[in-house]
């Protein structure tokens, strides 16, 4: 008979002994950290049945140490060193939940070489320092895991690792930033300006301790090349990763998105092409009847297209205390369960196994090829066919044209889009269009993604 497997997980008490408990000290307990002290007390009878084990906080590193007593009470220990928890020798795993990247990576580093397993939410820690984090994790044989710093509740990066193992990934594409989706939808949804929904967005402790992380797309890079990683077996390239945020973005080319049947949202994208791989996080139309257009608020989603699963697609909290904590705990779940057992893979190859895939190059931003969206402000309607023939000239592939409507105080605008055609191709076109007399100001250009298998 079928038995639920939660449901039949037997009482504690009922089952064999447990392993030893695994010893968890907490660099940090602002959002992220406060949320997972929460959950691990709440959920302990169950995480423990899950990991074997019983998993107990017994030190935090915090800047307020009375604000962290007044959150993890008196049976955990507090210190304001966060090197002490790193190196404590009552600790078997240390969750790095504290954020940056300068004092986090000596923290990270020193927790290895003290031979501790290390969970980080910290996307931007690894991004930049993950390198060198992942080959001393690789030396020291303890893990390093980070579920929490990638689309915080949704397991992609399990999903990338185990659950599409058998796969050759051909792109990785979503909705990878709370915080701009956030504010996205709520500029199309509710007619709020940028800085109230941003704000909104900060107070529900969303947005990064620097905004303009979220905003300029710059989280949304860290996470990308962690995909990217996961996906191709590549080293992170977060350097080069062609990046875009939602600041720029006019009003009216989402009403324009719009009235073509599109919708606007900030999209990672890591596609494999014949020469290396594109790495790209940009303000992109996607087809407003296509489940990426659905996501709204602080959820992210991710589609991934691989060879043998075909497309699969994952939908969650992309932000928020206890949705962090969910990835924070099922890491030292896996620690716990794993701990001593070939913790090397717990780290992505980033080409070091043979068969990894690090020839791959991250492609300029020239070579991109993609179709795309444009908005041509033209001085008359008449002028549409100088427009089309401009593009036709520089070889760029038209799909649809068609006149924005008519809005108070905007001057008549071309909407164009494109079909697939490389970046280089499509610059060189904009140039050209927008040194005709015809053109009466700025073209606009946004990515236009179809999501498809
Ligand atoms: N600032 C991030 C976001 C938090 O908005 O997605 C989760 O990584």
């Amino acid at each position: 008979m079928y038995r639920d497997p939660v449901e039949s997980l037997e009482p504690l008490h009922s089952r064999p002994a447990l392993n030893r408990t695994l010893r968890v000290g907490m660099i940090g307990i602002g959002t992220v950290g406060s949320g997972t002290f929460r959950v691990l007390v709440r959920n302990q009878a169950d995480i423990a049945a899950r990991a074997g084990r019983a998993i107990e906080l017994v030190v935090v590193a915090a800047r307020n140490l009375g604000r962290a007593a007044g959150i993890v009470g008196e049976r955990v220990a507090l210190t304001a060193d966060p090197m002490q928890v790193a190196t404590h020798p009552d600790v078997d795993v240390v969750v790095e939940v504290a954020g940056g990247t300068g004092p986090a990576r000596d923290w990270v580093l020193a927790a290895i070489a003290h031979g501790k397993h290390v969970v980080t939410a910290n996307k931007a820690l690894l991004a930049v320092h993950g390198a060198e984090i992942f080959a001393a994790a690789r030396k020291q044989g303890v893990a390093v895991a980070y579920e929490g710093a990638v689309a915080v509740s949704i397991p992609i990066v399990k999903a990338l690792r185990e659950g599409l193992a058998a796969n050759r990934i051909e792109w990785v594409a979503g909705i990878i930033n709370g915080t701009t989706n956030f504010i996205l939808s709520k500029m199309r949804d509710e007619g709020l300006d940028f800085a109230a929904a941003l704000a909104q967005a900060q107070a529900l402790g969303y947005a990064e301790a620097d905004p303009s992380f979220d905003i300029e797309g710059i989280d949304a890079a860290h996470k990308l090349s962690l995909l990217a990683a996961n996906a191709f077996g590549m080293p992170l390239r977060f350097a080069d990763v062609q990046v875009e945020g939602i600041t720029a973005l006019q009003g009216l080319d989402v009403a324009c998105a719009e009235q073509l049947g599109y919708r606007i949202k900030l999209l990672g994208v890591a596609r494999r092409q014949a020469d290396g791989v594109e790495l790209r996080v940009q303000p992109s139309l996607v087809p407003a009847d296509h489940l990426m257009a659905h996501v709204k608020g602080s959820m992210n989603a991710v589609m991934v297209k691989s060879d043998a699963a075909g497309l699969t697609m994952y939908y969650g909290a992309g932000a928020g205390s206890e949705q962090t904590a969910s990835a924070v705990i099922a890491d030292l779940v896996d620690v716990a369960r794993l701990d001593g057992v070939n913790a090397a893979q717990h780290v992505p190859h980033l080409g070091v196994h043979e068969h990894a895939t690090n020839a791959l190059a991250v492609l300029p931003r020239a070579a991109v090829h993609t179709s795309h969206y444009l908005r041509v402000p033209v001085r008359a309607v008449s002028q549409i066919q100088a427009v089309t023939a401009c593009l036709a000239e520089q070889k760029v592939p038209v799909r649809q044209v068609a006149l924005a409507a008519e809005r108070p105080g905007v001057g008549p605008q071309v909407l164009v889009l494109t079909a697939p055609v490389e970046q280089g191709t499509l610059d060189l076109a904009v140039h050209a269009l927008q040194a005709r007399s015809e053109v009466a100001g700025a073209v606009a250009t946004l990515c236009v993604e179809l999501l498809e298998g």
